[in-house]
């Protein structure tokens, strides 16, 4: 078999993750302070694959390249290019064909983690040489997804987001397909919402009598569209870390596996792992608990936090309950505002979503 492409799909409006994709794109929301879409990049180049292309929109394309740059700091080489609208799976896939040619790739939701990364599956792809490699896991409610249908370990039908979910078996966003794909995406029509969906497509290579073979996925796999997905990967990732200190801890205690990345600075402070605290972050008298990611240059002091995730610079002071469950984007304050009258005072953006006790 020829060598294998990477495509790795990094647009979308993520309106499920607002307001944090209003101004930034979901696939660079970080889960254990590294974008999501890093690990995608990284899991293609662990299964040697180093030609990849990038589908980016034109809202947040820019920010992706910056992120990402030309692929050499991941040891690959990335090609961007760009969707003008959200018209689906299929459709970012041709807009890829030129990018693709003739050789066999793998299709990578940029949004998606998969605990195992993707070596072995590429290994049973290219021992098999189906048209088509699906990944599929049980989940309790498949109705969000694409779902297949198997007879035995033969793919009878796939369904996109069926009200009625034939079985539980849902379509995991990480796909390997031979050239076929193409004239297949060409062949469907946009679904209730309007998108040409990758399922459909796949759908009609087994029409067509084509070999599309499925893979169960062992080891977990999340897809981080929404807040509670996003928390749950974090917690995932960060159950696997390493503990390291490379930071400056006075009076500070580390409790269970943490990363404390250097410049980081803690004083007065427990931080219960797992949990990874950022370069240049500066916590006092604080608690962090398990589950909990704290990117670069965030300043918390007089707080208690667990199984959150703080973007870069956000500001935490003096809160009066033990912050849980949250995602913070870039620069955010929340802190005490002490002195009369007892006011809450907020300057929040379109769609924040905010609890008070
Ligand atoms: C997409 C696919 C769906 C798949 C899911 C996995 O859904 O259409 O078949 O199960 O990704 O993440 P979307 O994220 O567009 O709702």
């Amino acid at each position: 078999m020829e060598q294998l492409k990477g495509l790795i799909l990094s647009g979308g409006a993520g309106t499920r993750l607002r307001p944090i994709t209003h101004t930034s794109a979901k696939q660079l929301v970080p889960v254990a302070n590294k974008p999501v879409l890093f690990y995608g990049i990284e899991a293609l180049v662990e299964a040697g694959i180093t030609e990849i292309g990038i589908i980016i929109a034109p809202e947040t394309g820019d920010e992706i390249r910056e992120a990402a740059g030309d692929g050499s700091g991941f040891g690959a080489s990335i090609t961007y290019i760009e969707q003008e609208a959200p018209l689906g799976l299929a459709h970012a896939l041709l807009m890829a064909e030129a990018f693709l040619g003739q050789s066999p790739f793998v299709m990578y939701l940029g949004d998606n983690l998969l605990r195992n990364g993707l070596v072995e599956l590429v290994a049973t792809f290219r021992e098999s040489e189906p048209e088509a490699l699906i990944l599929l896991t049980p989940v309790p409610d498949a109705s969000s997804y694409g779902v297949a249908e198997l007879d035995g370990d033969r793919v009878v039908k796939l369904v996109e987001k069926p009200e009625d979910p034939p079985s539980d078996l849902a379509l995991v966003g990480v796909y390997m397909f031979g050239p076929e794909i193409f004239a297949a995406a060409r062949s469907i029509e946009p679904s209730a919402r309007g998108e040409l969906e990758i399922t459909d497509a796949i759908d009609a290579l087994i029409e067509g009598g084509k070999r599309v073979e499925p893979h169960i996925v062992r080891g977990w796999w999340k897809d981080t569209g929404r807040l509670e997905d996003m928390l749950e990967a974090n917690r995932l990732v960060l159950e696997d870390l390493e503990s390291r200190s490379d930071g400056e801890l006075i009076d500070s205690k580390v409790e269970g596996r943490v990363v404390i990345e250097a410049g980081a600075k803690l004083e007065r402070t427990t931080v219960r792992g797992p949990a990874i605290i950022g370069a240049g972050a500066h916590i006092s008298d604080s608690y962090v608990g398990p589950y909990t990611a704290i990117d670069r240059d965030v300043i918390i002091a007089g707080s208690e936090i667990e199984h959150s995730i703080v973007l870069a610079g956000s500001r935490i002071r003096d809160l009066p309950a033990r912050m849980e469950a949250s995602l913070l984007g870039k620069g955010v304050t929340v802190e005490r505002s002490l002195g009369m009258p007892k006011t809450l005072r907020f300057l929040v953006g379109d769609h924040a979503d905010i609890g008070i006790p």
